[in-house]
């Protein structure tokens, strides 16, 4: 811990220099899904491999294979960046994951800036990214550069496994990791900053993540789309099924309505029940954040528990559907509805699944249509929880004490990273995820941002971790 007050000030020094660098990330546009932007993730993971070997580490791109799109058509995936700083015996090993795909975001969303420029304003970084999650891989690199140029010795080896496909269920990574497991099966402690703080205000380090299971739900009635005057009242029309079906899988408070689902999930403990009273946490403040117009739970407890430890289920869309403006008077000839479940213990995606089809299933047949019905589930991603008192969560704690001059909370997270449980398992490692964002960032929204103060006092953290780590 000798170095870490000259840690400090070079990174408070040179933060120009790293906004910079997330400025450079965030020009490039790797959105995943986006099947044009494909060529934008190989460079992007490219990118990320020359930083990496720039400063040293020794870098290797896993090829992950093609994607198969629904047309039939193949894609490339991006490989994912594989990394070793340091091979020394004596020191324990640390396996880092970031990924650096986003979300689609165009400025005509309502965004106010150009999404793909990084544009700081009231000390905040406005931009595509920035904090889901190229602005916390940035953060790493960062605490890589000060303490090579500090000349700093690293007090512990790391292993980075960067990805370009997170935001599209990390497609192929599973396998890169499976079929690399030689090279990662040294590692003694994994962590990934890729979640956010529950306010904006306290540090929090993070145990828990639910799980996503996708659905798409394909009805058809015509060869082609029809003309509700010509064809009204004498076709049974898709779209009506679609939206009596899809008005059927939730409650106005939530409620899934899939039969078994609730039988799945794992029972509270008194002692889960205990820790909710700890943690720092406004309902109201939560929903100004939001801009929703009511929350389902009206008290702290309720609240976080629906969001981390029970499933939840949202709709997403209507493919096929009319959906511009004005008043076009078609009848959709076949409409793909889309919905998805955040999964919790003990639910797997494949009890999942098999519940969702059954009930889909019975509720077609008590329809009674002509129409054809087609369900498919997406890829899933099995929930996280994992024990926040073990060594690598009190190193995060040191780190952050040493930071922010608080203990963080310890929180879960609603939303998924779908490799975290792989690394858990192949690594054999205990993982802990290190937010560096606030709960205002609006990651995947319009204007998602990072603050110029989260992002350098990030880095400080993650740089105390290591040390912490060591220690
Ligand atoms: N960084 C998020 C994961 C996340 C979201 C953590 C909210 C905590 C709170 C990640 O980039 C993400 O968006 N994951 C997707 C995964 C999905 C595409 C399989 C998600 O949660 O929707
Ligand atoms: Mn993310
Ligand atoms: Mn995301």
């Amino acid at each position: 811990m000798e170095h870490i007050d000259a840690v400090f000030k070079s990174i408070d020094e040179h933060q120009e220099e790293f906004i910079d660098l997330l400025r450079e990330s965030v020009a490039i546009r790797s959105v995943s899904a986006d099947p044009a932007r494909r060529g934008d993730c190989i460079h992007m993971s490219e990118w990320a491999r020359d930083q990496l070997r720039t400063l040293g580490v020794e870098t290797s791109l896993w090829d992950l294979g093609k994607q198969k799109l629904s047309s039939g058509e193949e894609l490339p995936l991006p490989p994912a960046v594989f990394g070793v700083y340091g091979r020394d015996k004596s020191k324990k090993t640390l396996l880092i994951y970031g990924h650096l795909d986003v979300q689609p975001a165009e400025k005509e969303d309502g965004w106010n800036t150009d999404p793909f420029e990084l544009t700081e304003i009231d000390g905040k970084l406005f931009g595509r990214g920035s904090t889901d999650d190229k602005g916390p891989v940035i953060a790493w690199i960062a605490v890589l550069k000060v303490l090579k140029k500090l000349g700093i010795e690293l007090p512990i080896n790391i292993k980075f496994v960067l990805e370009c496909m997170e935001e599209s269920s990390s497609e192929g990574l599973d396998k890169g990791l499976e079929d690399n497991i030689d090279k990662i099966s040294d590692v003694t402690y994994s962590c990934i900053s890729d979640n956010y703080w529950l306010g904006r205000n306290k540090p929090c380090l993070t145990y828990g993540l639910r799980g996503i299971c996708y659905y798409f739900v394909e009805i058809s009635c015509a060869r082609q789309d029809l003309h509700s005057g010509i064809n009204g009242g004498s076709v049974p029309e898709a779209l009506n099924d679609l939206m009596w079906i899809m008005s059927q899988l939730v409650t106005v408070d939530g409620q899934i309505l899939i039969p078994g689902i609730a039988e799945l999930v794992a029972p509270l403990t008194k002692e889960e029940d205990d820790l909710y009273d700890k943690i720092d946490f406004c309902v109201d403040t939560f929903k100004n954040e939001t801009g929703s117009h009511g929350l389902i739970a009206d008290n702290k407890k309720n609240l976080l528990m629906n969001r981390w430890r029970y499933p939840s289920l949202s709709l997403h869309g209507v493919e096929g559907a009319f959906s511009q403006p004005g008043a076009k008077t078609v009848i959709p000839a076949k409409v793909t509805g889309k919905f998805s479940l955040r999964i919790v213990p003990h639910m797997t995606p494949e009890a999942t699944d098999k519940l969702v089809t059954s009930y889909l299933d019975s509720l077609w047949a008590k329809r009674k249509s002509p129409n054809t019905f087609k369900v498919t589930s997406g890829h899933g991603g099995m929930p996280w929880v994992a024990d926040f008192r073990d060594s690598n969560f009190s190193a995060g704690s040191r780190a952050i004490e040493r930071v922010y001059g608080m203990t963080p909370d310890f929180t879960r997270e609603g939303g998924s990273i779908p490799v975290t449980l792989t690394i858990q398992e192949l690594t054999k490692s205990p993982v802990m995820l290190l937010p560096i964002g606030a709960s205002d960032d609006m990651a995947h929204s319009q204007n998602e941002k990072i603050n110029r103060e989260n992002f350098v006092k990030g880095m400080k953290v993650l740089a105390a971790y290591l040390f912490e780590l060591a220690a």
